[in-house]
């Protein structure tokens, strides 16, 4: 790779420990994937918040350890929050699970995060423009970058994450250039999706079908908002690996449709029917005997209106005693929805609230739990999986409050 003179000097140690480390890092990655050069990146978003697994901690110690000071914007995924835990005694965590994530939690504070815990960093602060190179993970939010942002990163893996934010730089390859960024599969919409869970399933049979692809969408409504694209790319980027798709005419790179395939011609196409979503839904209907035992709301995590919406399918009635409903949430949607009285309403029904967390970092196949509901496609297509093993019923909002209430 082409290294500037002041890289130069970071990698041979002139400017300390954990830059030469970082620009390590960032160039045997970079050499991998044929980067000619490093580029400077104006924001991170993070997501090495894995308490269960050892090098994560490690990783994050390390770099604390050699001094490291993040010189860009950099935000952080959600993880096993210690006061979740504290609040949920009867979900059974060990001790240890505990401590090691108050250990990465004190490790990343002191280099300089802005400890959202959420997986939308682009609704606390962390919004790139068009043309931006970011580093980020966390595979909803980079395909919210890339497609909805028009920023460019590609899907950062844990310690290049940390790796970027120290250096403020990242490889240039993949979708930080003009080349891999041209859509290759047209996908049309033939029907007006109504929900977000319309939008949820929609992005389920996009990455199904565009696996590894490039969309160009065409058919979504002029209305569409932000908050249903983070759930279809949520779901799209979950099922298929996508980290980028063109939304004709919403999105910052798809004015056209000739302009999202950059001249080029679709590999082929697929349509999505309205008939469609009914096939989806049995796809991630993988409930086993034994009941549902939790619902599980908040992924990705949720705006203000969505709490609304909950607050008001809820108010008045109880979550059921052999139900665990939970809503994973961040702490600034959390602060604004208890001012606007929801949080009073939601608690006094029996949701559990999990600031800043995510059941995917917890030990949940110990807790005794076979089977979930969720209106996330996300959670759908990730917890009947290992280390998860559950057992799911994808449904809308308002059937995981009906089957909780009943
Ligand atoms: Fe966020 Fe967890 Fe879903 S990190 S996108 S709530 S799987």
């Amino acid at each position: 790779m082409r290294l500037t003179d002041e890289e130069k000097r970071m990698l041979a140690g002139e400017q300390g420990e954990a830059l030469r480390l970082s620009l390590e890092v960032l160039t045997r990655i970079g050499e991998v994937y044929g980067a000619e050069r490093l580029v400077s990146v104006s924001s991170v978003h993070a997501s090495c918040m894995y308490p269960d697994f050892g090098a994560a901690v490690d990783i994050l110690e390390k770099f604390r350890d050699l001094g490291g000071k993040f010189q860009t914007v950099t935000t952080v995924n959600p993880t096993v929050n210690p006061d979740n835990v504290n609040r949920w005694a009867d979900l059974p965590e060990p001790p240890e699970l505990k401590s090691a994530s108050t250990r990465q939690m004190s490790a990343i504070r002191s280099m300089g995060v802005i400890p959202n815990w959420s997986c939308t960093p682009y609704f606390q602060g962390n919004l790139p423009r068009v043309g931006e190179c970011v580093s980020w993970i966390e595979s909803s939010a980079v395909i919210f970058a890339n497609s909805v942002l028009g920023a460019r990163t590609n899907r950062t893996t844990m310690g290049i994450d940390v790796a970027s934010a120290i250096a403020g730089r990242a490889p240039e390859f993949g979708l930080l250039l003009d080349g891999d960024r041209a859509g290759n599969v047209l996908v049309k919409v033939e029907f007006e999706p109504q929900t977000m869970f319309d939008f949820n399933t929609i992005g389920y049979i996009i990455g199904k079908a565009c696996s590894g692809k490039v969309p160009v969408i065409e058919g979504l409504p002029a209305w569409t908002t932000a908050n249903h694209l983070k759930v279809m790319g949520a779901a799209a980027a979950t099922r298929g690996g996508l980290a980028l798709y063109h939304a004709v005419g919403i999105t910052p790179e798809a004015p056209t449709r000739r302009k999202a395939f950059r001249g080029k011609s679709p590999e082929f196409d697929i349509s999505i029917k309205k008939k469609d979503l009914k096939g989806a839904l049995d796809d991630m209907n993988t409930i086993k005997k034994g009941g549902v035992q939790a619902v599980l709301v908040g992924c990705p995590h949720p705006r203000v209106n969505e709490i609304k919406e909950l607050t008001e399918l809820l108010d008045g009635k109880k979550v059921r005693e052999d139900i665990k409903f939970c809503l994973f949430i961040s702490s600034d949607v959390l602060n604004f929805s208890r001012q606007m009285g929801y949080i009073d309403v939601l608690e006094a029904c029996g949701v559990r609230l999990f600031e800043g967390d995510c059941i995917v970092f917890h030990n949940v196949n110990k807790w005794g739990w076979k089977n979930v509901a969720t209106n996330s496609a996300k959670y759908a297509c990730t917890l009947p999986s290992g280390p998860y093993y559950l057992g799911v019923l994808y449904t809308d909002i308002k059937g995981c409050v009906d089957l909780a209430t009943k």
